[in-house]
């Protein structure tokens, strides 16, 4: 019997729960072609929903394209990548190359095959006379309506997916959105879902002066909600022949903080701390043995976070876990904690955020990873 919980990827359909809503809407508006952002913290489940919609329009018809826009080194990379993406729907190669020749005029595009070896598939797409940023711009204004071109020549809707989209912004400062979103608005055929993991980023983005302004709708993904979630863990543990104990799910969504990653996580780690032992129920000890050992697993990464800090940084970190999140800068909270005035511990707290180790909701800090609030509560003083 295979672990039924997955983390670290894209959620196969076996794992993936709930966002039965998010997933309509998403396809609904791709089929329409429209542009749509969809937005929330990195491992919400971003990815995954977009791999469903995009299975889905896949089913409908639609040629989808993927592309991760954080994954490339620079503007040219990611022109290349996302350029061979679109092809790679294309099969014969001399058909790939007269294509390209006759949709991009302002440079050569240079295609290779390299069978099997590239885990991006066997086409490679390179313009190796790109240099000056005069050419970049021309060359991305071409690459950028290539989508339209494809559903054209192959008479089918296009779909493509730009995900952790806000690395755009490292790119060529703002002239790489203007292109964007230039070519985009007249590709009726096309739908878009542009996905970002840095909300404050990829609001700004959307904001009056910017070029992605009112471009399209928005979807601000949420966790999943915890009662749903923790249903499904207890379900998926009952499937797989291991009976779980009484409110084992509720406490897997509660320990992960119901990051949809960390609670798969906890799972899976929890079931094979039970499948290990060869046995057919699964406790909360089992639970909490599974997180001893993922501590001491990730014992080196979390002391190096730790060793980066300053030691206001420190002290705030740990207030955040004691106190869970509230009431920071309280004079009672800042007493206990040795914090030092308001001004020190609102400077830690935003670092802390920049740093991606703690987000605010309204007026609650919550650590973002629950295995570091864990680590933090017992291994620091
Ligand atoms: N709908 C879901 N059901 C169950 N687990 C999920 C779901 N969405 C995400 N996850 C869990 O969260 C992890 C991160 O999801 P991912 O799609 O990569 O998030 P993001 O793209 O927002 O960073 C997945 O590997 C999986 O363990
Ligand atoms: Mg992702």
């Amino acid at each position: 019997m295979q672990n039924p919980f997955v983390y670290g990827e894209v959620v196969p359909a076996a794992a993936f729960v709930n966002r039965v809503a998010e997933l309509d809407r998403l396809v609904g508006d791709l089929a329409a072609g429209q542009k749509v952002f969809l937005i929330s913290p990195r491992r919400y489940g971003k990815s995954s929903l977009i791999r469903h919609a995009l299975a889905a329009m896949t089913r409908r018809g639609a040629l989808t394209v993927e592309v991760t826009v954080s994954s490339f080194s620079s503007y040219v990379a990611f022109l290349e990548g996302y350029a061979r993406a679109l092809v790679a729907a294309e099969t014969k190669s001399d058909r790939v190359r007269s294509w390209l020749r006759d949709t991009i005029r302002s440079a050569r595009a240079e295609v290779r095959y390299a069978p099997d070896t590239s885990p991006l598939g066997a086409i490679t797409v390179s313009f190796p006379a790109v240099r000056s940023d005069r050419d970049v711009s021309r060359l991305a204004q071409e690459v950028f309506a290539l989508p339209a071109r494809l559903a054209e020549t192959r008479h089918q809707q296009v779909v493509v997916a730009l995900d952790e989209f806000q690395a755009i912004g490292g790119f060529n400062g703002g002239s790489v959105e203007h292109a964007m979103r230039a070519a985009v608005q007249h590709q009726r055929n096309v739908g878009y879902v542009f996905a970002g993991s840095e909300p404050s980023l990829m609001e700004r983005m959307l904001g009056p002066k910017r070029p992605f302004y009112k471009a399209g709708p928005v979807i601000r993904l949420e966790k999943i909600p915890a009662d749903e979630f923790a249903a499904a863990i207890d379900a998926r543990f009952s499937r797989s022949g291991i009976k779980p104990e009484p409110g084992l799910g509720a406490a897997i969504v509660d320990l992960a903080g119901n990051l949809p990653y960390d609670v798969q996580r906890l799972a899976h780690e929890t079931w094979d701390e039970v499948r290990t032992g060869g046995r057919r129920r699964a406790t909360l000890d089992d639970l909490h043995q599974a997180l001893r050992r993922l501590l001491t697993e990730q014992q080196t990464m979390f002391e190096a976070i730790w060793q980066r800090l300053t030691l206001a940084q420190r002290a705030v970190l740990r207030a955040v876990v004691l106190e869970d999140g509230r009431e920071l800068l309280s004079a009672d909270a800042r007493t206990r904690h040795r914090l030092g005035g308001p001004s020190t511990v609102q400077a830690a707290l935003a670092a802390l955020v920049r740093d991606d180790l703690i987000t605010r909701a309204g007026a609650r800090y919550a650590v973002v990873d629950s295995l570091l609030r864990e680590w933090v509560a017992r291994q620091t003083f």
